[in-house]
């Protein structure tokens, strides 16, 4: 028996190897007990399947696709940093207001204060916006704490987001994203409290799914993530890295020396970094967003990322100081626009791609037999057009809403 089978539909399956976007016209796909069961093209279904099919669904010529990945967010923050995006336009660097006292610390202040209710209502209605557009299946890092008390607050608040919503939710530590206001200037004593007490009462309460660093001269150096990194390796976690963002602090490499899940940002990665992430296996996780709100210059590496074979992930980066944006598929048009991405490679880098950033590509990010059933049918008439719209499109039916 199967429990529904879906007729009248085009399939956009971003299975590897199988040509831009995966498309299987005219197809079918049948689904038991949230998986995938059989998919293809209609006229090869199985004889008597409508038959031993509980529940058949008319699709009426719409797109099948995987459910939406945003593989990069720090969704969970209290206020805004309004303030700051006025001073930057007044001239002000993203740097020079980190460095005094802005930036992602005047994040950490907010947070603080913030109690877990309050913290789980400012993140909701930003989570919602994402699922809206077909994500379902979202990373959330902490990293606005950078205290035990805080850090754990902040895991705890997106376990209550998927909980409440049914979305999945990977976490991620990021202890090490700031040197807090009371470590400032001691930023090794910091790491021996991230190391030797914040992340293993995370890791220690089920909290973490992977653990991240923000390798970058304004917050931590290669030798104090390698230090995370190598805790996070006796915890049994993966871990992945902000690298190479606002300049080449060789944390693509770093990244890849760990067997990282990804690296993310890389506006500054060396060609050195390029052929470490190649041979690591690493994702290279693009995030638009940044790149256009900080109004940088240097954009990725991405032909030499393409002709090393680096898989490409496209994510929000959803945070208050460097991409305010809860749009995945505005992402997805800038990662075309900017990036240079064709449409086919930026909705692999929210699907197929995304899913192995988050070491999830054995359930998630393509339409194959024996993934989770995770599925969203959107009525246009190709896929690109998910791309060209940049927003406002919703799928009409989800099976994660
Ligand atoms: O991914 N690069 C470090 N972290 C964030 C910015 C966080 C913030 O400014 O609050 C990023 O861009
Ligand atoms: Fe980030």
């Amino acid at each position: 028996m199967w429990d529904t089978l879906w007729t009248n539909v085009h399939l956009a399956t971003f299975q590897e190897g199988k040509g831009p976007y995966g498309i299987i016209r005219d197809g079918a796909l049948a689904v038991r007990k949230r998986k995938i069961v059989w998919r293809g093209r209609a006229r090869d279904l199985p004889q008597g399947a409508e038959q031993k099919t509980r529940d058949i669904r008319d699709g009426k010529g719409g797109w099948v696709l995987p459910g939406f990945i945003d593989c990069h967010t720090h969704l969970i923050f209290a206020g805004d940093r309004a303030d700051e995006f006025e001073w930057r336009l007044e001239g002000k660097s993203y740097k020079e207001i980190a460095t005094q006292g802005g930036g992602i610390i005047s994040t950490v202040l907010k947070t603080r204060l913030a109690s877990e209710a309050e913290l789980l209502e400012a993140s909701m209605p930003r989570l919602k916006a994402f699922m809206r557009e077909g994500v379902s299946t979202i990373e959330i890092k902490s990293g606005y704490g950078l205290d035990t008390e805080c850090e754990l607050k902040m895991l705890r608040v997106a376990r209550a987001l998927a909980q409440q919503t049914g979305v999945r939710v990977v976490t991620t530590f990021l202890g090490a994203h700031a040197v807090p206001s009371e470590y400032a200037g001691r930023s090794s004593e910091y790491i021996d409290l991230v190391c030797g007490e914040i992340l293993p009462a995370a890791a220690e309460q089920g909290l973490v799914d992977a653990v991240d660093g923000f390798c970058e001269t304004l917050a931590f150096s290669p030798p104090e993530i390698a230090r995370v990194f190598d805790r996070a390796k006796e915890l049994g976690l993966p871990v992945k890295l902000h690298a190479d963002q606002l300049s080449d602090g060789g944390g693509g490499a770093l990244a890849a020396r760990y067997g990282a899940l990804s690296a993310d940002h890389l506006e500054y990665l060396s060609a050195e970094g390029v052929s470490a992430l190649a041979g690591a296996g690493s994702v290279a996780v693009l995030l638009p967003g940044a790149f256009y709100f900080l109004k940088e210059k240097r954009v990725p590496p991405i032909a030499a990322l393409r002709r090393a074979g680096v898989p490409m992930a496209v994510a929000s980066d959803c945070n208050p100081g460097s991409s305010p944006f809860t749009s995945l598929l505005l992402m997805l048009n800038m990662a075309c626009t900017f990036f240079g991405l064709t449409p086919d490679e930026a909705l692999a880098g929210v699907t197929r791609h995304a899913a192995r950033a988050l070491g999830l590509a054995k359930q998630k990010g393509t339409l194959e037999i024996g993934k989770d059933a995770d599925l969203n049918l959107w009525r246009i008439d190709h896929p690109r057009q998910l791309c060209y719209w940049g927003m406002g499109l919703t799928p009409e039916w989800a099976s994660a809403m």
